[in-house]
């Protein structure tokens, strides 16, 4: 059946590795019933068959709406075999990059024409493309952290900004216990050894000591969800958990997760382990730098898994050198996607590339989050996430 060229709403999606990880296919995770049907190009890389003419009628017979969207990509023509689609069932056209990501200037060129922006963490929505985006009425960005978005200026020009928090919370506690627990126990620090040294590998009973983890203290700089939730593994191992928040959690939530408000300085001076869990803001960028590596403990580890500016990472660098603090843990760097070099060299620091929420289940369920968002807000009939201020 032919498409025919669709009017209305268009959703424009765009962002770098909205492709590479497949998540703007993924939003077809979205045909699961109860949800409504969207259907997405597949791409060469997905691991999850996509194409919309292998969904069978019944499945779209159970789901409850039928709401369908044509697809077109920037490199391919829009797609013209979709199962039951007639021209007058399509509602919605959705553009996606395919096999590349949508540079921001080409985002710039199509933007007048849309109505909602999917956006990536690391996409830049800045004021100059929210004044060249004059239908514009969404921006829904795949991530809970929204720093890539001038939200004020969105919120001021009256449009919604929406984010993913949900699937996102678990995940990233998770990673911020792998890397405490890794750290600590010099887990990877082994594993590399092993590997290189093989027979030559130093081993026995004082050889490769560790921090004990259990008992010790883990300060926490943000008591958002994810904060909470790492709290909560934290009691699990035994840890005593003070945090540092803008407010205070109330008294009943303190003790239900079992944790202490203390001042930014008590907790530096007292934890074992500090792990960032705050949103990057104008507030909290360089929220640790050469003077709070000296209020930390010799032995304290650092753990980032919020965002990379959080932490002056030359400054982080001259403490771990210098011994004013015993390493690092680190999902997230100052400068973009790689870490100083000189972090590459040092043991007592394990690195990840920004793999928080690295799983196929919380890809999909972020890319579901974004529809519902976008569904939501412009059908009015699911709950969006909206960010309500900057
Ligand atoms: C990941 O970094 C996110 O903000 O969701």
């Amino acid at each position: 059946m032919k498409i025919e060229p669709v009017t209305g709403w268009s959703l424009g999606i765009s962002g770098k590795s909205l492709l590479n990880t497949g998540a703007a296919n993924r939003a077809n995770a979205c045909i699961t019933p109860p949800f409504s049907p969207i259907f997405m190009m597949p791409s060469q890389s997905d691991k999850i068959p996509v194409n919309p003419n292998e969904i069978s009628k019944p499945v779209l017979a159970e789901a409850k709406e039928a709401l369908i969207i044509s697809v077109k990509t920037a490199v391919s023509p829009p797609m013209t075999h979709l199962p039951i689609a007639t021209p007058q069932a399509i509602k919605y056209e959705v553009m996606f990059p395919e096999g590349r990501d949508f540079t921001y200037e080409e985002v710039f060129e199509m933007i007048p024409e849309y109505d909602v922006l999917c956006s990536m963490f690391d996409f830049p929505v800045n004021k100059e493309l929210i004044d060249h985006a004059s239908k514009l009425r969404l921006i829904a960005n795949y991530a809970v952290g929204y720093n890539n978005i001038d939200v004020a200026y969105a919120l001021e020009k009256g449009l919604t900004v929406a984010n993913t928090p949900d699937p996102v919370t678990a995940p990233t506690a998770n990673i911020a216990l792998g890397l405490m627990l890794d750290t600590a126990r010099r887990i990877t620090e082994c594993d590399r050894k092993l590997r290189t040294l093989g027979k030559d590998m130093k081993v026995g009973v004082l050889e490769n000591l560790g921090m004990p983890v259990t008992g010790q203290t883990l300060g926490i700089i943000g008591m958002g969800r994810i904060g909470k939730a790492l709290a909560k593994r934290a009691n699990a191992l035994g840890m005593d958990v003070i945090y540092h928040n803008r407010r205070q959690l109330c008294i009943e939530d303190e003790t239900k997760l079992n944790v202490t408000y203390v001042s930014k300085e008590e907790l530096l001076a007292k934890a074992d382990f500090v792990s960032l869990n705050a949103p990057y803001t104008p507030d909290t960028y360089h929220i640790l730098g050469e003077e709070e590596f000296k209020q930390m403990k010799p032995s304290a580890i650092l753990i980032n898994t919020a965002r990379g500016p959080l932490v002056d990472e030359h400054a982080l660098v001259k403490a771990l050198r210098e011994g004013t603090i015993h390493g690092a843990g680190l999902d997230v760097f100052e400068f973009g996607d790689y870490p100083l070099p000189e972090l590459l060299e040092m043991d007592n620091v394990v690195l990840t590339p920004h793999i928080g929420t690295q799983t196929m289940e919380t890809r999909i369920i972020m890319a579901r989050t974004v529809c519902n968002n976008v569904i939501g807000f412009l059908e009015g009939n699911r709950p969006v996430s909206r960010v309500l201020r900057p």
